[in-house]
C-alpha cells in the first residue's frame, strides 16, 4: 500500500497550475475545439427590434446558400419543457422581449455558410414602443421579494428621523453604468445526440447545473445527459448558469442528427449572456462630530428585463460593514425592455461598495477625519443587520497593514496638494467585503495499488487554478506528495458539484475532497501495511457546506484597497500609478494562484473605475458597445504595479481548510479607492462611473 506520511506541506505552498503547460502549448481544449466526425456549425440570428413580434420569415435565400443544412425558428424548432429561466426559452414563440433576442438559427456544413445564410434571412416584425432608460425615481420600480436575505428592504431603528436630526450629513447619489463580463472565450458549445443521449461540451462555470437544466428542457433523465467543461476561458458570472447558446446547439444537433458547434459572435454577447445592471444609488450617512455613524440609508434602483427578474443587490454589503444603530437598505428593480441582466464578478458588492465607500470618503472630508480613522471608529465585531458575531473580521488589520505598506502616514489630506507639472496626484482608500459562501458538494478519492490517488469531482476551472488547489487539499489531507494526486474535474459524469461562482468553489469542492480524503486515509490505515486490493480503495463524501442562515456566525472576507492616481489637468486623463490591496480571507491555500485572483479582481475594478461601461441607446434599445474596441477592458499599459497582500487569519468556523473565497473581493473596493484618490488629487467629487476624461474636465 502507499506510504502515508504524517505531514505534507502541500497546502499553503505556491504550487504551479497543473494545466499551465497545456494552455500555453495550445493542447488544452475548449468547448468549440472538439471535432466530432461530421460536425456542422450554427450561426444565431438576433432580433433587430427592441420590442415586438416576429410576423414573417422568408428563408428562401438562406436555404439557397450552398452548405446550409437547415434554418430553425419558432415555427420548426423543437419544443422545450418549461424551466424557471425564461432566457433559455429560445425559438419557442414569436415574441421579441428585447433587441438581440435570438429569433433564428442557421446550421450549415461550414461556419462561413452558416454566417452567410444568417445574413440572407429576411425577417419582418410588428414593432412596439420600448423603454430602456433607468430612472432612479421611476414609480414602476418595485421592492423585490427578499428570498435569500440579500435583496428586498431591511430596516433597523428609525433611520429617517435620526438622519434628519443628526449634526453631520452626507446625501449623495452614485451611478454605475451597465457593465459586461466579456470573457476571452465567448460562450460556445459543441452538442451531439448519441442514441438518445445528449453529450455537450460547454463553456460553463458549472457543468452539473447545465446538465440538470438541459435534462429539464429536453425532458430527459439526468443520466442521459453529459456536459463537460474541461477548460473555460473566463466567465466572471456570465457562464454561471446555462445561456441560450447551449440550448440552441442541442436543438440544432437534434434536428440535424449531427454534432453541432455554436460559438456566439462577440457582438452578440452584450444582449444574450447577461450584464451587470446599471444602478442608481442614493446614500445618506448621518454621524456625530466624532464620525460615529448614527444612521445609514442606502437605496438602490437597478433594471431588469421583462422576462426575468434579476436584482443587483448593491445594498447587501452595507448590511455587513459598519456599526450604526439605525439603517435602511432598499433594493428596487425597474422592468424595462432590456436584455436580462445577471451575475458579474461580485454582483451587488462591487457597485454597492463603490457607493458606500465613496460616501464614507465624503463623510471623512466633511468631518476632517482621516478616512482610515473614520472606518476604524465604525468597525464592529457583530454583523449590524443580524447581530451575529463575525467568525473573523480583520478589516482593521487590513486597513492598518495597507496603510503601512502603502505609505499612508503623513498624507496631506488637502486636495490638489501634490502636483508634478500639469499632473495632480492623489491617494485614496476604500474597504471591501464579500461573503464566505459554501454549497453542498460530492467528491470521491481513489487509492490505486501503484500509489496514485485520483480525486473526482465536477469542479470547473475557469482560469483560477481549481485543479491545483484541489490536488493540494487532497495531498495535504492524505499526507502524500502532491505529485501522486490526479485530479478529474469538468464533467457532469463526475460526482455532482456546485458552480465556480460566488467565490465558493474551493470551499465547497474542497470540503468534499477533504472529507473523502479523510475517510480514505482512515480506511488505508485499517489495512495496517497489507497491500491494496487490485481495484484499489475508494471513499465518497457528500458535504452540506453551511448555509449562511443556519450559522451562528456571520462569515465574510474583508479587505482594504489603496490607490494612487495622477490626473492630467490638460487632457483629463486619469492614470492609476499604484494599486495595493490587503485581504483577510481565512487561510490562503495557494499563494501563487490567490495572488492572481486578487490582482485580477483589482484589474477588473480599475476597468470599472476608469474605462468600462456600456450604453443603452434609448432609440435603438440595446447596448452600443459590441466589441472590445468599444467596450474598454483595461490593457497591460493601463495597469501599474499592482500589489496584493494578506494577513494571517485563523478562523475555525468556515470549512476544514479554514479558507474564505478570494475570487471576487479584489474588485469590490477598487473603484471607490480610485474615485477617492481622484477627489484627493483634484478636489472634484465625481459620482458617476467610469471616470473618463470628459467627466473629469
Ligand atoms: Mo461570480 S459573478 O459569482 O461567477
Amino acid at each position: 500500500m502507499p506510504d502515508i506520511v504524517a505531514t505534507s506541506s502541500a497546502l499553503g505552498t505556491p504550487a504551479e497550475r497543473r494545466e499551465g503547460p497545456d494552455k500555453v502549448t495550445g493542447t488544452a481544449r475548449y468547448a468549440a475545439e472538439h471535432h466530432p466526425e461530421g460536425r456542422a456549425y450554427a450561426w444565431p440570428v438576433p432580433a433587430t427590434v427592441a420590442r415586438g413580434t416576429l410576423t414573417d420569415i422568408d428563408d428562401k435565400h438562406t436555404r439557397a446558400v450552398p452548405g446550409v443544412v437547415t434554418v430553425l425558428t419558432h415555427l420548426n424548432a423543437p419544443r422545450l419543457a418549461e424551466s424557471d429561466d425564461a432566457t433559455l426559452a429560445v425559438l419557442q414563440n414569436s415574441r421579441v422581449p428585447h433587441r438581440g433576442w435570438y429569433v433564428a438559427l442557421v446550421v450549415a456544413d461550414t461556419l462561413e455558410a452558416a454566417r452567410e445564410g444568417a445574413e440572407a434571412l429576411r425577417l419582418t416584425y410588428a414593432e412596439e414602443p420600448h423603454e430602456v432608460t433607468l430612472r432612479g425615481d421611476s414609480p414602476d420600480a418595485y421592492v423585490p421579494e427578499d428570498s435569500d436575505g440579500t435583496s428586498g428592504e431591511h430596516v433597523r431603528g428609525e433611520p429617517d428621523t435620526v438622519h434628519a436630526s443628526a449634526p453631520v450629513h452626507i446625501d449623495a447619489t452614485y451611478r454605475v453604468p451597465p457593465l459586461h463580463n466579456h470573457p476571452m472565450e465567448p460562450h460556445a458549445a459543441t452538442a451531439e445526440w448519441q442514441d438518445g443521449r445528449l453529450v455537450v461540451h460547454d463553456s460553463s462555470q458549472g457543468a452539473t447545473k447545465v446538465r440538470d437544466v438541459l435534462a429539464e428542457l429536453f425532458d430527459l433523465p439526468g443520466d442521459r445527459v453529459t456536459v463537460t467543461s474541461e477548460h473555460v476561458g473566463g466567465g466572471f458570472g456570465a457562464k454561471g448558469t446555462p445561456r441560450p447558446h447551449v440550448v440552441l446547439a442541442a436543438m440544432a444537433a437534434r434536428v440535424t442528427a449531427r454534432p453541432v458547434t455554436l460559438v456566439l459572435p462577440r457582438g452578440d454577447l452584450p444582449a444574450v449572456v447577461g450584464h451587470r445592471s446599471p444602478t442608481v444609488q442614493r446614500l445618506r450617512l448621518a454621524a456625530d462630530p466624532d464620525g460615529i455613524l448614527l444612521s445609514v440609508i442606502h437605496e438602490v434602483t437597478s433594471h431588469t428585463s421583462r422576462i426575468k427578474e434579476f436584482v443587483e443587490t448593491a445594498a447587501a454589503a452595507t448590511r455587513v460593514m459598519y456599526a450604526s444603530p439605525h439603517s435602511r437598505t432598499t433594493h428596487r428593480v425597474l422592468p424595462l425592455d432590456v436584455p436580462s441582466p445577471s451575475w458579474m464578478r461580485a454582483p451587488g458588492e462591487a457597485p454597492g461598495m463603490y457607493a458606500l465607500e465613496s460616501a464614507m470618503d465624503e463623510l471623512a472630508v466633511a468631518l476632517g477625519i482621516d478616512p482610515i480613522e473614520l472606518r476604524l471608529r465604525n468597525d464592529t465585531g457583530t454583523e449590524p443587520d443580524s447581530s451575529r458575531p463575525f467568525s473573523s473580521r480583520n478589516l482593521a488589520a487590513c486597513l492598518r497593514e495597507g496603510a503601512r505598506r502603502f505609505g499612508w502616514a503623513g498624507r496631506d489630506p488637502r486636495p490638489r496638494a501634490r502636483t508634478e507639472g500639469p499632473t495632480l496626484i492623489g491617494t485614496g482608500v476604500a474597504a471591501a467585503t464579500y461573503p464566505a459562501n459554501v454549497s453542498p458538494s460530492r467528491a470521491s478519492v481513489h487509492a490505486a495499488a501503484d500509489g496514485i490517488f485520483t480525486v473526482r469531482v465536477n469542479a470547473t476551472d475557469i482560469g483560477t487554478g481549481a485543479r491545483t488547489v484541489l490536488a493540494q487539499i487532497a495531498a495535504d489531507t492524505l499526507g502524500v506528495p502532491v505529485e501522486r494526486v490526479r485530479i478529474d474535474i469538468g464533467s457532469s459524469d463526475l460526482p455532482d458539484a456546485p458552480l465556480a461562482g460566488g467565490s465558493s468553489g474551493t470551499a465547497s469542492w474542497g470540503w468534499a475532497v477533504h472529507e473523502a480524503s479523510t475517510q480514505l486515509a482512515a480506511r488505508l490505515a485499517e489495512l495496517e501495511g497489507d497491500s491494496l486490493p487490485a481495484e484499489g480503495v475508494e471513499a465518497v463524501a457528500d458535504t452540506e457546506g453551511t448555509a449562511d442562515a443556519d450559522s451562528a456566525y456571520a462569515r465574510h472576507a474583508f479587505g482594504a484597497h489603496f490607490a494612487e492616481v495622477g490626473v492630467d489637468t490638460v487632457t483629463g486623463e486619469i492614470r492609476v500609478r499604484r494599486l495595493l490591496g490587503v485581504y483577510a480571507v481565512g487561510r490562503v491555500l495557494n499563494p501563487r494562484t490567490a495572488r492572481s485572483q486578487f490582482i485580477g479582481g483589482m484589474t477588473m475594478g480599475l476597468g470599472m473605475a476608469l474605462t468600462e461601461g456600456s450604453t443603452l441607446d434609448p432609440a435603438f434599445g440595446d447596448f452600443v458597445e459590441r466589441d472590445l474596441a468599444a467596450y474598454h477592458v483595461p490593457v497591460q499599459a493601463d495597469i501599474p504595479a499592482v500589489e496584493a497582500h494578506w494577513i494571517d487569519e485563523d478562523d475555525p468556523h468556515l470549512n476544514p481548510m479554514g479558507s474564505k473565497g478570494i475570487g471576487e473581493i479584489g474588485i469590490v473596493g477598487t473603484a471607490a479607492a480610485i474615485g477617492n484618490a481622484v477627489h484627493h488629487a483634484t478636489g472634484a467629487r465625481l459620482r458617476e462611473l467610469p471616470l473618463t476624461p470628459d467627466r473629469v474636465l
